[in-house]
């Protein structure tokens, strides 16, 4: 195998997506268009790969950190120019490059290796990844000649009527022979309607000086798709998502309704997982075995044990154990730990606390910033005080205390093991071990009261 190399074109502004964010930054399936390209081809055996960076450059090199050298393309005046910012790192090496649009968030690692093979086995100077797709429009046209060779591209703003009727067009991914790829970059013009110096006339020109130029035509068209505005990003999302879902399944995870589950690119699921519809899974979840979870549940961040159940709730960046409970409508805030065998109910509201096991507040909660102990018991209604309008202070609930109904505790204070906080309490003091604390107004019972009332009519 030869010296590889990749350059990723992510330069570009991406004027057609009407967007405050650069456009290889959009995210398709919660993960950025450029990173899921990147993610596939650090697959590879790859000995650099130089990403162009121009509009959003600081942004871009944020998201891929050290997965790629950087190049600068200042001024973008189209993709052979940009590929020609790569120089300074891989100008004048022997071997192979791989050029691929950092707008093509489908592309596979495989798709790419068998690129590689096809080039290298036909010794070829450049290989075309193409595609024939029912809907070409947008896309560089591939003009083959009677013999059925490539002859080279011709971009759509360029094409006659009759060229636009070819339906085999060019994702965007070529490999090159390296060397020959840097000296045919310093011939291309921009002499075109865009005014842009293309690449995809490297493959003109390397063709007319009697190079062995190629195309590897892929089955899989739905990899290829170029996100260029919404609608192609929706396309993308949708495919991407179904991907993502076959994988699971595959795994042995059940999806009950794949249309209509969202699960994000590094969402990890365990076997025998049952997601209901209306299910989102986002960022970097880690879910366990045999739960439950949705439908209609958000889940973003969030490291789950086994056999938890959480249905029609909300969880966010926080840990939960196993043989949970949780739901319909509860909502478990960032910073939270909920340990195993605890049950948070309906309109339960979860922030920043600490939940032991076996805890349960089974109805009509807030608990924030608190620290719960095993065993407790909070009842319907009772709520954790914990901000004076400028600060934020603890509530410790420790293990076995039981909070009766419609408490309020108000923090910073701690309920100490063991102990009871009569229904409707308003509790400003520590509580000591195993006590009762009872902080309500006396009830009185006015005898005859309504008898009274009537004398006066
Ligand atoms: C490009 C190809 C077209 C192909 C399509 C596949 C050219 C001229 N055309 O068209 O043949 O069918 O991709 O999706 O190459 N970029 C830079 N610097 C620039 C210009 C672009 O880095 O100066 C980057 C963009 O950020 C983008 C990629 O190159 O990631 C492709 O540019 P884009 O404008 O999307 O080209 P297409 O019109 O899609
Ligand atoms: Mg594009």
């Amino acid at each position: 195998m030869s010296n590889r190399y990749a350059v990723i074109l992510a330069a570009g502004q991406g004027t057609r997506m009407k967007s405050k964010l650069y456009k290889v930054l959009h995210p398709v399936c919660g993960k950025p268009m450029v990173q899921h390209v990147v993610d596939q081809i650090t697959k590879l055996t790859i000995n650099e790969i130089v990403t162009i960076i121009g509009h959003g450059a600081e942004m871009v090199q944020t998201q891929l950190g050290d997965q790629s050298l950087y190049a600068l393309q200042k001024e973008q005046l189209g993709t052979a120019h940009a590929v020609m910012q790569a120089q300074d790192s891989l100008m004048g090496k022997e071997g192979v490059t791989i050029v691929v649009c950092g707008d093509t968030p489908l592309i596979k690692a495989e798709t790419m290796e068998s690129l590689f093979k096809h080039h290298e086995k036909l010794k070829a100077k450049a290989t075309i990844l193409t595609a024939k797709i029912d809907n070409p429009t947008g896309y560089g046209r591939i003009i083959r000649n009677q013999e059925g060779l490539v002859e080279k591209i011709v971009e759509h703003k360029d094409a006659t009527e009759e060229e636009r009727k070819i339906n085999e067009i060019n994702t965007g991914t070529y490999c090159f022979d390296n060397q020959a790829l840097f000296e045919a970059l310093n011939k291309v013009s921009n002499d075109n309607v865009q005014g842009e110096y293309y690449l995809p006339d490297v493959i003109e020109i390397l063709k007319k000086q009697g190079e062995v130029v190629t195309a590897y035509q892929t089955e899989e068209f739905e990899e290829t798709l170029g996100v260029n505005d919404r609608v192609a990003l929706a396309e993308a999302e949708r495919i991407m998502r179904s991907r993502i879902n076959v994988a699971h399944m595959r795994n042995g995870v059940t999806i009950i309704d794949p249309a209509n589950t969202y699960i994000e690119a590094d969402v990890e699921i365990g076997q025998d997982t049952v997601i209901y519809p209306g299910t989102m899974i986002k960022g970097q979840a880690k879910i366990g075995t045999e739960c439950i979870i949705g439908p209609n549940t958000e889940i973003d961040t969030c490291e789950i044990g086994d056999e938890t159940v959480i249905r029609q709730s909300a969880a966010f960046n926080s840990s939960i154990g196993s043989h949970v409970n949780i739901g319909p409508f509860a909502h478990i805030r960032p910073e939270s730990t909920i340990l195993d065998e605890v049950k948070i109910g309906n309109f339960v509201e979860i922030k920043k606390a600490v939940f032991g096991k076996g805890s349960k507040a089974s109805h009509l909660s807030y608990i924030g910033d608190a620290e719960v102990g095993r065993d407790v018991n909070i009842g319907c209604g009772s709520i954790t005080v914990n901000y004076d309008g400028k600060n934020k202070f603890l509530t410790k609930i420790e293990d076995g205390v039981f909070i009766g109904c419609n408490s309020n505790l108000v923090a910073p204070v701690t309920i100490k093991k063991g102990s009871y906080v009569a229904a409707g309490s308003t509790i400003t003091k520590n509580v000591p071990e195993e006590a009762l604390a009872i902080a309500r107004a006396k009830q009185l019972n006015k005898e005859g009261y309504v008898q009274k009332l009537n004398l006066k009519k």
